[in-house]
């Protein structure tokens, strides 16, 4: 079964126009006795194909990037079935030419979060394991989404721009970076920056889920534009990729055989 996890401005398939909601449904998970513990995913069924969507930061859009349960996340799709997941991750464009409203594939990711819950294999509750991360992200679920994303992009006759790779810096937040920082992302080899992507994508691999990001430029990083960010913005220019997004979705479970 596909799950999809969304972020920003994305926490609710209501908004993609679909119509196929089945049920919502509460796990409990053994990670953490807080409120995030439970997380409640969507069923919905679309193209006559059940999935799994799971608002990263809850129904409410109401926990930020540092405080998600990640391991309680992905650990509810594993449990629920999951093979594969889809993230779509609202991002700052660190190169220049990345302007809000691009879509990046990313293919390699740098993890600048600290102190958050990130491994499965903590050698309390399981065994010593060191996953094999060279390439983050499944090739072939990269390729799907690209391929999507292309047919969407000509099939509506838009001027998208969609880049089929790109290294995402993931930083702790919740505050946005200095600009100094960004020239020390942008140094770094990072196209992107966003707030979310790590752990999850490493907990998704120590599981054995494949795993892949749709990542959508909603502002410039701070210092590549001379304006300071502003949230409104941001939040606005979520909604104007919202049905793109949700059309590259669609074809990508159109190709998706379960
Ligand atoms: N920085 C970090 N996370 C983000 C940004 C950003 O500029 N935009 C959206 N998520």
């Amino acid at each position: 079964m596909l799950g999809i996890i969304g972020g920003t401005g994305l926490a609710e398939p209501n908004q993609f126009g679909w119509g196929g909601l089945e049920r919502q449904q509460r796990v409990e998970t053994p990670f953490g006795n807080d409120h995030n513990d439970k997380v409640t995913v969507e069923y919905w069924r679309v193209d006559s194909k059940e999935l799994l969507f799971l608002p990263r930061h809850g129904f409410k859009h109401s926990t930020p990037p540092h405080r998600i349960n990640y391991r309680a996340n992905i650990w509810a799709l594993k449990n629920l079935g999951v093979t594969k997941i889809i993230a779509v991750n609202a991002v700052g464009g660190i190169t220049s030419t990345l302007k809000p409203g691009s879509f990046v594939v990313p293919d390699q990711l740098i993890d600048y979060t600290s102190d958050r819950e990130m491994t499965f294999f903590d050698g309390l509750t399981s065994s010593v394991s060191h996953i094999d991360f060279s390439k983050p992200y499944t090739e072939s679920l990269r390729a799907l989404i690209i391929k999507a994303a292309g047919d969407v992009a000509s099939r509506n006759g838009s001027k998208e721009s969609i880049v089929d790779h790109g290294c995402y810096a993931c930083t702790q937040g919740p505050r946005l970076e200095t600009a100094a920082e960004i020239k020390r992302l942008a140094a770094d080899g990072c196209n992107i920056v966003g707030m979310t992507g790590m752990p999850e994508a490493s907990l998704a691999r120590e599981v054995e889920l494949e795993y892949a990001c749709l990542a959508f430029v909603v502002n410039l990083a701070a210092g590549v534009g001379s304006l300071p960010i502003k949230l409104a913005e941001v939040f606005d220019k979520a909604d104007s990729c919202r049905a793109f997004i949700a059309e590259t979705l669609e074809v990508c479970i159109s190709k998706l055989h379960f």
